[in-house]
């Protein structure tokens, strides 16, 4: 039996499934964000250990001679310092934290686009981890001046669980000190932090064996073998594994807290102009990927925040009943917006507000302005030449129909779901099969376990108005983006 263990923003999730993808069991265990101040966002790394171990054992408890490969996904771009005896020297800042605007103006406009570009493949966006090693330099130096390990979060967790300083190429990736296309470290930006190569991991590909648990982790598990380790990736390329997005141009759409639109590609490409990321894939060749805040987590926000509710089922029900064609716009850019915009300080705002609107019309429309900012990104893939006529979509968005057939009318393109929508999880335990040698390959792992399940086509009729309105949407933001500093 393979261990797939997902490291999100809210839980940890883990999986225990077969080489079939038969999932046996599924454990979640919550922890705590800290949003100390607007629009920071910080973890605490013992937090994710514990409850991961807690997770573990009651996963594999009465199974543990099963177990033979356990891998990982994580929450990307988190910022996890420890120092020279291995302990935590602060919070983890998250990927969602926004603190770091000064330092990426820096990098983007003194340092240079052109020069990170060619170091590393990318630009620099506000949630990535460089900028925030900068910030701590700046504002904590009493920190900066402890750090011996400069680790992701799921990075940690297997640092915790095996003893090994590893990462791997795809969560690598989004830390803007990896140069991707090289699949190494850049020298220069490392000399721009002042820090040694010694102070960051090992990078494999995400299939590969990293080691074996540590004795402590046996005993605690109760387990008298060894354990393959796979290095597994960050959640955005583990989560396309679980999808079967492993193909040149295969798109996948994910609906967590953040929204994501990822491509798969077999060369290294770039989007010069936009804030697209590009990052290396967990089957060995490389994604595209258009990231934005508050997919999900907009949706969220209005449920509980505003309707006071937790009933999602209930909340998209009442859309139904809603005319499409109403005139009520929302900008989801609740926690700044990255792609396409890359604007730490834009807000959300509901606009054409009437007498007339109630709750659900309010609802109907943060659903749709979520959607419509998704598709601001999906012009861009298109521009860049993807031909894409179908997309898979995954997360907790894709559980609604009426959400799965507003994309489909709203990007204009077939979207499919998948029968078994776990989540990265699943794909982390698929590179665990691969690393224990159940497969050849990501792709043969993949052939063999995922299958689609519902289908959802264009209405064209829906299709015309939303175009209509999708024209309005994009008109919004740039009328009142400089109101927002
Ligand atoms: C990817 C990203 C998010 C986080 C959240 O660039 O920031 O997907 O990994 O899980």
């Amino acid at each position: 039996m393979y261990v797939g263990i997902d490291l999100g923003t809210s839980s940890v999730k883990l999986i225990l499934t077969d080489k079939t993808g038969h999932i046996y069991r599924t454990v979640v265990k919550k922890y705590d964000v800290f949003m100390t101040k607007e629009s920071w966002s910080e973890q605490n790394p013992i937090d994710w250990y514990r409850q991961t171990l807690i997770g573990l054992k009651e996963l594999i408890f009465g199974l543990e001679e099963s177990v033979k490969g356990i891998s990982f996904s994580g929450q990307m771009h988190g910022l996890t310092l420890l120092d020279k005896d291995g302990n935590v020297i602060r919070n983890a800042i998250l990927w969602n934290d926004q603190r770091t605007t000064k330092e990426v103006d820096y990098l983007n406009h003194v340092y240079g686009i052109d020069k990170l570009i060619q170091e590393t493949g990318n630009i620099a966006l506000t949630g990535l981890t460089l900028p925030k090693l900068l910030w701590v330099k700046e504002n904590e130096p009493q920190n900066f001046k402890k750090i011996a390990k400069v680790l992701l979060p799921k990075d940690y967790l297997v640092y915790k669980l095996t003893n090994q300083f590893v990462s791997d190429v795809s969560d690598s990736s989004g830390t803007l000190y990896y140069d991707v296309l090289n699949r190494r470290y850049s020298k220069a930006i490392l000399d721009l932090v002042g820090l040694d190569e010694s102070c960051f991991p090992k990078v494999y590909e995400s299939y590969e064996v990293i080691g074996s648990l540590s004795d402590e982790t046996k005993a605690y598990l109760k387990l008298s073998h060894d354990v393959l380790v796979i290095a597994g990736g960050g959640d955005q390329a583990v989560g396309a594994i679980g999808l079967g997005i492993v193909n040149n141009n295969d798109v996948n759409i994910s609906l967590g807290t953040s929204g994501v639109i990822f491509v798969s590609t077999d060369e290294f490409r770039i989007d010069h102009q936009s804030h697209l990321q590009s990052y290396a894939h967990a089957n060995g060749k490389y994604h595209i990927m258009a990231v934005m805040l508050s997919a999900a987590g907009s949706v969220e926000w209005y449920n509980s925040k505003i309707q006071d509710s937790q009933n999602y089922e209930l909340l998209f029900d009442s859309i139904d009943k809603i005319d499409p064609s109403q005139e009520l716009y929302f900008l989801p850019y609740l926690m700044g917006e990255r792609a396409p915009i890359n604007d730490p300080y834009a807000k959300g705002v509901f606009f054409g507000l009437s007498m007339k609107h109630d709750k659900y019309d309010l609802a109907r429309s943060v659903i749709e302005g979520v959607t419509f900012a998704l598709k601001d990104s999906f012009v861009l893939f298109k521009s860049l030449g993807i031909d894409i006529n179908s997309i898979k979509i995954t997360g907790g968005g894709a559980k609604s129909k009426t959400w799965c057939q507003m994309i489909s009318d709203i990007l204009n393109v077939e979207v499919n779901t998948i029968s078994i929508d776990e989540g990265p999880a699943f794909g982390a335990a698929i590179l665990a099969m691969v690393g224990s040698h159940e497969y050849e390959s990501v792709e043969a792992a993949c052939k063999a376990i995922i299958q689609t399940n519902a289908k959802y086509t264009p209405d064209p009729n829906r299709v015309e108005i939303y175009q209509r309105k999708y024209d309005k949407f994009s008109q919004l933001y740039p009328a009142v983006k400089g109101l927002f500093r």
